[in-house]
């Protein structure tokens, strides 16, 4: 069933997964089947990658099917994202590899690569009915520590996985927050069709889109 919740309302049509993505807060508490979380990681991987490098990785644990993995991530996040994380029903840990396979070069689009994966599954998550919320808001160090994850590795988000909730079920702030209107910057602001804006062309009042 897809999320209708504060669809996004674009400026020009884009794919209805795309305005239906959101990051929400509430989960239902029916679980993620292994089979989706196994489509949800295939799209991932299905992503672009500087020099076909996939420098993607993913330490994943469901409440479900492997609890330890799951207690432990989420005992990784800030406070402040713990209070609802932990009522998703898997979670994941996303990793880039930081050099080269090839030759041992650093790769310096490892984690621009690390966020195509993550932003592909989460298009895959809304047309399967379940929708992700990604976190910088947990303490690498500690997730390093948690699943030895070696040095060459850079932790980049965590993220949770889950099918979206009723929004009465968290606290006012958090509802509050998962109801407030979901804008986003003019496209003025951010496509400059034939070159870098001018002070006169940042009146966007008269840019051209
Ligand atoms: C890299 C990244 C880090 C984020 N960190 C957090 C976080 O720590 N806690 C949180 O509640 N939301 C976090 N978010 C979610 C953003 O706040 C959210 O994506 C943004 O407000 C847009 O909302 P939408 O995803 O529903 O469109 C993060 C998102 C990204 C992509």
């Amino acid at each position: 069933m897809s999320d209708t919740l504060n669809v996004l309302q674009p400026e020009h049509a884009i794919l209805p997964q795309l305005a239906q993505r959101r990051s929400p807060r509430a989960y239902t508490n029916q679980p993620v089947s292994t089979e989706t979380l196994q489509q949800l990681f295939t799209a991932a991987g299905s992503a672009a990658s500087c020099f076909g490098e996939q420098p993607w990785r993913f330490v994943v644990g469901s409440q479900q099917s492997s609890p330890e993995a799951f207690e432990k991530i989420v005992s990784t996040l800030a406070p402040f994202n713990q209070d609802w994380a932990k009522n998703a029903s898997a979670i994941a840990l996303a990793v880039a590899k930081t050099t080269f396979s090839h030759d041992g070069n650093p790769n310096a689009w490892a984690k621009h690569d690390v966020g195509q994966a993550a932003a592909t599954l989460a298009i895959q998550a809304v047309e399967l009915g379940v929708q992700i919320h990604q976190m910088a808001g947990f303490s690498q160090d500690a997730a390093r520590a948690a699943f030895q994850i070696p040095a060459d590795f850079e932790l980049v988000s965590v993220f949770t996985i889950g099918y979206p909730g009723n929004v009465d079920a968290l606290p006012d702030a958090l509802k509050e927050r998962e109801l407030a209107p979901r804008t986003r910057k003019p496209l003025g602001e951010i496509m400059f069709e034939g070159g870098w804006p001018t002070a006169q062309s940042e009146d966007y009042s008269v840019a051209k889109v």
